[in-house]
């Protein structure tokens, strides 16, 4: 169910410590064919609601083209939705002008799956550590030196003096990743959106990289969300875990509850036990279920699962959306079998 914040009366101490507010949130990309203008919609964000609270580290877990990155986007300002909003504090994000975009931009931080584009080739690590802090108006220069030298320590990249002159192309992909998390930390953000950060780099560096982001989101109370189609690795960050299936969250509950007691047969076919004894490392990707994930410009009717699934009730899941149910306090899931 979708918590409604009313705005005429004083927020309960739950309510404010929400910072980032998401609620019926749609997001379609037009489809054009040329000499014929708008053709259809690639539905990839179709009625997402969701809060998320100050210190806050949840996963998005889905098959690749779920709709996880646009999603992403939209909550960072760089898609704007159709229909639904985004508030960050209270502001509304989604339809916000350029003065309000430069201020949430400064509040959040984004680390995206590719470290090397996303760093210009042609700029030293320290011009581009230096840039935010200079569109923010930081002036002094020995300030920003200072800021810069704090932040590359914390992400361990050291000594500092070695780096600070180095092209990306100069780094490894572990260390343009922390680069690029470096960047994502300079202003002090409060959120912190990691798309798929580590799946571009040598399994090697992963669990390093993944060990970092989690040390700096607790050490500073960060808000974090974490993207991913690999659920072995949302041990390291998510409280809550989200799961994602064409273009809707289809389940979300705390990560411990998830283990025990997957709810969605989506879930259900992402998760296999292992003989592991830490039952968080349990979580890994199965055999994804068999069929491939519909397209999301002419979704099917009903449950958008049912042609996949194995539990389908025929005369209901093909017709009829599930709404969300509450089986279990905290755990909410998208599927006719738990129709209170
Ligand atoms: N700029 C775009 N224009 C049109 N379709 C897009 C665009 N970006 C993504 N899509 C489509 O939207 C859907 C969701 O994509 P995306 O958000 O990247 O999913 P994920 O990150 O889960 O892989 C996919 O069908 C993808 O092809
Ligand atoms: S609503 Fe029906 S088709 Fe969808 S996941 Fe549940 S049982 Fe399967
Ligand atoms: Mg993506």
């Amino acid at each position: 169910m979708v918590l409604e914040v009313p705005t005429t009366i004083e927020p309960t101490l739950d309510q404010r410590k929400v910072l980032l507010s998401i609620r019926n949130l749609h997001v379609w990309y037009e489809l054009r064919r040329f000499g014929f203008g708008i053709v259809g919609y690639v539905r990839a964000v179709d009625d997402v609601s969701f809060d998320l609270h100050r210190g806050e580290a949840i996963a998005v877990v889905g098959e690749s083209g779920c709709g996880k990155s646009t999603l992403m986007k939209t909550i960072l300002g760089l898609v704007r939705p159709r229909e639904g909003s985004v508030t960050f504090e209270g502001k509304e994000i989604g339809q916000a002008d350029q003065a309000t975009l430069k201020w949430y931009r400064s509040q959040v931080g984004y680390i995206q799956q590719d470290p090397y584009g996303a760093l210009p080739p042609f700029m030293s690590v320290r011009r581009i550590l230096e840039e935010p802090l200079v569109i923010a108006g930081m002036k002094d220069g020995k300030e920003r030196l200072e800021r810069i030298h704090r932040v590359m320590e914390e992400v361990k990249l050291y000594p500092v003096e070695d780096f600070l002159g180095k092209f990306p192309h100069m780094l490894s992909g572990g260390q343009q990743q922390r680069v690029v998390i470096a960047r994502a930390m300079i202003l002090n953000p409060k959120l912190i959106v990691a798309d798929e950060p580590v799946s571009m780099l040598d399994a090697s560096v992963r669990v390093e990289i993944l060990k970092l982001l989690r040390g700096l989101q607790e050490s500073h109370h960060l808000s974090f969300i974490y993207i991913t189609h690999d659920l072995s690795t949302v041990k390291y960050f998510s409280e809550r875990i989200f799961v994602m299936y064409a273009g809707k969250l289809v389940e979300q509950s705390p990560i411990g509850e998830l283990l025990k007691n997957p709810l969605h047969p989506y879930t259900h076919a992402l998760l296999s036990a292992t003989s592991d004894p830490d039952a968080r490392n349990a979580l890994s990707f199965r055999e994804v279920p068999p069929g491939e994930p519909p397209s999301l410009v002419k979704p099917p009717p009903g449950c958008r699962f049912h042609p996949r699934c194995a539990q389908m009730i025929e005369g209901l899941c093909e017709i009829d959306e599930p709404p969300e149910f509450t089986p279990v306090p905290d755990h909410r899931v998208a599927c006719w079998l738990h129709k209170e």
